[in-house]
């Protein structure tokens, strides 16, 4: 699992030269190619399977050259940059012409991410290019929280599968658009609602009845059956699971009438860290449902409850 110098070099040269990477980011693993390339970026839609409407995010190594790829760079972004980047947090502003079409499906803005994790932090500074990446899985399925999951997923279709182990978010970022009249959160994530408040004021979302920015394009994170195990998932308030053989993940009380109780950290980072591997182990075993407790109605269970309500089709 170690990667040397010269892994991140070869990693850093394919993308250069047009390849797929699949590397480890601290939310999930990301299927990158370099943002600037359009033949490269549209293999990305191919190999995901994904719909050429939905707008993939771009990586950078630091807020300098996130201003490079922006036509314009709001305050907002900066204070948002400055508090969060290197981190899980995604901004969406105006895109500058160098970003092209495919990687926005076409929508003037662009996503904008600066990643933590070290091994992201040394390919993109290596590759020297912006890298454009969803998450390494097929489109609507599960996001891959080990390179094992990335093979298992995507295999040959990649160039090159950088391991940097399990990650430690574990869901995706959260996706802020700076691009409208007003901030909207546009996918909860572990960086939560309030602490984005608390630097930039009261942000719009769907809860509200709000419409955010671009809503004729639906965004991938906004498909409803996303981020799916294949067997039937279901959310349970009272623990009273359905017959047949079955797996019931539980953070406070296990099931009395479930063979099959799996117990889950009780902590939202925890939980969040714990909860795709979780999902793709039982996936593997041919259950016939996975059951999940609901988890607490508190803020900082927000994006875990949005993941586990895709999980479930709803
Ligand atoms: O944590 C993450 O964000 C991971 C890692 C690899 O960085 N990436 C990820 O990418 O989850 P993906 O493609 O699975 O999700 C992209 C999200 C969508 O939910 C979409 O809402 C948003 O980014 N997005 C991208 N470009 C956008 C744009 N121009 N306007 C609005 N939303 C956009
Ligand atoms: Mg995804």
């Amino acid at each position: 699992m170690s990667l040397s110098d010269e892994d991140i070099v070869r990693a850093a040269q394919s993308i250069r030269a047009g390849g797929l990477v699949a590397f480890p980011t601290e939310t999930v693993y990301g299927l990158g190619a370099n943002a600037l390339d359009a033949t490269a970026v549209a293999r990305i839609f191919a190999v995901k399977g994904r719909p050429a409407t939905s707008p993939l995010i771009v990586h950078v190594p630091s807020i300098d050259m996130a201003r490079v790829i922006a036509a314009e760079w709001p305050a907002h972004a900066e204070k948002l940059g400055r508090q969060f980047w290197p981190g899980p947090l995604t901004v969406v502003v105006r895109k500058h012409q160098r970003i092209p079409d495919v990687v926005t499906a076409g929508l003037p803005t662009v996503a904008i991410r600066v990643p933590s994790h070290p091994v992201a932090q040394a390919l993109l500074r290596e590759a020297g290019v912006p890298i454009a990446a969803p998450s390494a899985n097929r489109f609507t399925q599960l996001s891959p929280t080990t390179a094992e999951h990335v093979r298992a997923a995507l295999g040959d279709a990649v160039d090159c599968i950088l391991d940097g182990g399990p990650t430690t978010v574990g869901i995706e970022s959260t996706v802020v658009s700076l691009a409208g009249d007003v901030p909207y959160l546009l996918r909860p994530g572990m960086i939560a609602r309030q602490d984005i408040e608390r630097l930039i004021g009261a942000c719009g979302a769907r809860a509200n009845g709000d419409r955010p920015p671009d809503e004729a394009h639906e965004s991938p994170g906004q498909h409803p059956r996303h981020y799916c195990p294949r067997t039937r998932t279901l959310l349970l308030m009272d623990g009273n699971v359905p017959a047949g053989r079955g797996a019931y993940l539980f953070h406070s009380r296990p099931a009395q009438s479930c063979q099959r109780n799996v117990e889950m950290p009780a902590s939202p980072e925890a939980y969040a860290a714990a909860l795709y591997r979780t999902l793709h182990d039982l996936d593997g075993e041919s259950l016939d449902w996975i059951a999940v407790e609901h988890p607490p109605d508190q803020p900082e269970w927000a994006a875990i409850l949005d993941r586990l309500r895709r999980a479930c089709g709803k």
